[in-house]
């Protein structure tokens, strides 16, 4: 970080906007580099006004006068520490006429020193930048600490009252990966002052501590997760897929050269076990699993968009090895590139800042999206190099519905899916709900479950099977939907999640792409491949 900005004092960037929780840590960088580039520096803030001389108390304007009035050949960095806050847009996107001088007054500094020594910073907690000063700033995202100084800094807090070691102490210190500096030392200062030391029980104080924080960006959540793959039944394409990567996360795997996958698309009708695999995938590979919730990203005030999804990916990237899943992303980035979205094109760049991470992140993060409704979903999203593989995901076939029957009844009543009378007969329930997708499955399994509470006695075959009689699967209505989606498939050179349809779509084939380039959808088809390899034998 620090590094980042001696290359930007150098290269004369005119003005930074440092997004970072903790003001501290990031003068305190700041400061670092001053000393090492023998630069001048000054700190304003509105309560104070400038730190060496105590001028311009509570007058921005006045402020911003003195970088004007210094002296272009010294260098110097001026930080503006509630600048921020005072030009920060309302509701609309829009700033103020009372905020305009402001405004106006940076954009005409960023101008004027462009060339010369000095720099202009605005340091923030947030990114709420107006639209009137985007060409000007660059922004540079003050990172969460990373491991190696959360260990630094867990030895400083506790000293000797540490009484972790080994793997558990390894565990507190990956429990604190995604906290700020400030709220590490927090956790642990109350740990220490109820027990006088950092033990086993830290890690659940920090752990809460972390939820905690997540939950407060409102838009991510923390997902427990305790089922593996064998919790879902079927979908044995994507199993596969999933048990192959099992330890492609490892530092194993890293020294054999292989890069962190990526991510994954599932796509599919709702109910079919797409945010299910979701959380298996997390708990198979047992990674933290974080969901964000789209759409209320883009809801609230226009502008937060943007600052939020840099929390998010902040705080991912902290927490990594993680999986990230973006649920129903079809639902906030539908319509993207519609046009329609009226916010003064705010969704569109944060989509296109989730597009460019999602091309340029090396950090652990995998990405699950789901999506119901793959049609509205723009191509970009599904480019090559953003994932590793689109899935789509159909009603189950018999024989997955008689998996999803024994999982679900398995769970619920142990024991009860074998041959003896009073055992459900998976066959015969898999034949009586052709159609059901595994949530309706499911439920038909909780109705039964009602008659025989209601009767007090244990549910049986019957029960389950006059639910199903009297259950309209959605897959009749959603029949448009369905057909949709398999021509998409075809399209887009999804794989199919289950193993019949594998045959049809011939998934190995489609990475054999004669040309990579975007616009070339020429594919070797099976009989070329036969073609090659026969050409190949004879000469
Ligand atoms: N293949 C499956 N195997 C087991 N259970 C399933 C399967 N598909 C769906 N379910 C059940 O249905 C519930 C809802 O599925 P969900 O993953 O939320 O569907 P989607 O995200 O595709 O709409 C799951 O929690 C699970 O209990
Ligand atoms: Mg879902």
């Amino acid at each position: 970080m620090q590094e980042e900005i001696k290359l930007m004092l150098m290269a004369r960037f005119p003005l930074l906007w440092i997004v970072s929780p903790e003001e501290e840590t990031a003068e305190e960088a700041l400061c670092a580099v001053a000393i090492a580039k023998k630069a001048q520096i000054y700190f304003w803030d509105f309560a104070r006004g400038f730190s060496d001389s105590g001028a311009a108390k509570g007058n921005p304007m006045q402020a911003l006068d003195r970088v004007v009035k210094a002296s272009p050949e010294v260098t110097a960095i001026f930080v503006m520490k509630d600048i921020a806050t005072l030009i920060a847009p309302g509701a609309n996107g829009q700033i103020s006429s009372g905020q305009l001088p402001i405004v106006r007054e940076i954009k005409n500094l960023a101008r004027e020193i462009a060339c010369d020594r000095r720099m202009l910073v605005i340091l923030s907690d947030q990114l709420r930048l107006p639209a009137e000063l985007r060409e000007e700033t660059t922004v540079v995202d003050f990172s969460l600490p990373t491991i190696d100084e959360i260990s630094e800094l867990v030895d400083r807090l506790v000293e000797d009252k540490i009484k972790l070691v080994g793997k558990s102490q390894e565990q507190l210190l990956k429990a604190c990966q995604g906290l700020t500096r400030c709220r590490i030392s927090r956790v642990l200062a109350k740990c220490l002052a109820r027990s006088g030391k950092v033990d086993e029980t830290s890690i659940d104080a920090v752990i809460e501590e972390k939820r905690q924080t997540i939950r407060e960006t409102g838009i991510l959540e923390f997902i427990p997760v305790q089922m593996g793959l064998e919790s879902v039944g079927g979908l044995e394409n994507l199993k596969a897929w999933v048990k192959v990567r099992s330890h492609s996360f490892s530092d194993k795997a890293r020294e054999y050269g292989l890069p962190s996958p990526k991510g994954l698309l599932l796509a599919g009708i709702q109910g079919t076990g797409k945010s299910l695999s979701a959380k298996t995938i997390a708990a198979e590979w047992k990674l933290p699993l974080l969901r964000l919730d789209v759409g209320r990203l883009f809801g609230g005030i226009v502008g937060e968009s943007e600052s939020r999804v840099r929390q998010v990916i902040k705080l991912a990237e902290a927490i990594a090895p993680c999986v990230l899943m973006i649920d129903e992303c079809d639902k906030a980035f539908g319509n993207i590139n519609s046009g329609g979205d009226g916010d003064s094109g705010t969704s569109r760049r944060v989509f296109g800042s989730l597009l460019t991470w999602m091309q340029e992140k090396t950090s652990p993060v995998f990405i699950v999206m789901t999506a119901n409704n793959v049609e509205i979903l723009p191509a970009e999203l599904l480019r090559k190099g953003r994932l590793d593989e689109l899935f789509f995901i159909q009603l189950p076939n018999q024989s997955e519905r008689k998996q999803i029957f024994q999982v679900h009844l398995e769970r619920l009543r142990p024991g009860r899916c074998g041959n003896r009378q009073s055992d459900f007969d998976l066959g015969m329930l898999a034949a009586a709900s052709k159609d059901f997708s595994g949530a309706e499955i499911e439920q038909v399994i909780y109705e039964g479950m009602q008659q025989g509470f209601s009767r007090g006695e244990d549910f049986t075959q019957a029960d389950v099977l006059t639910a199903i009689h009297y259950c309209v699967p959605l897959a009749q209505i959603a029949q448009p939907q369905i057909e949709a989606l398999k021509a998409w498939a075809v399209r887009s050179g999804a794989k199919s999640a289950s193993f019949e349809y594998s045959e049809i779509h011939q998934p190995q084939v489609q990475m054999l792409k004669v040309d990579s380039s975007e616009d070339s959808n020429e594919r070797l088809t099976l009989k070329k491949i036969h073609k090659m390899l026969r050409v190949d034998r004879d000469e």
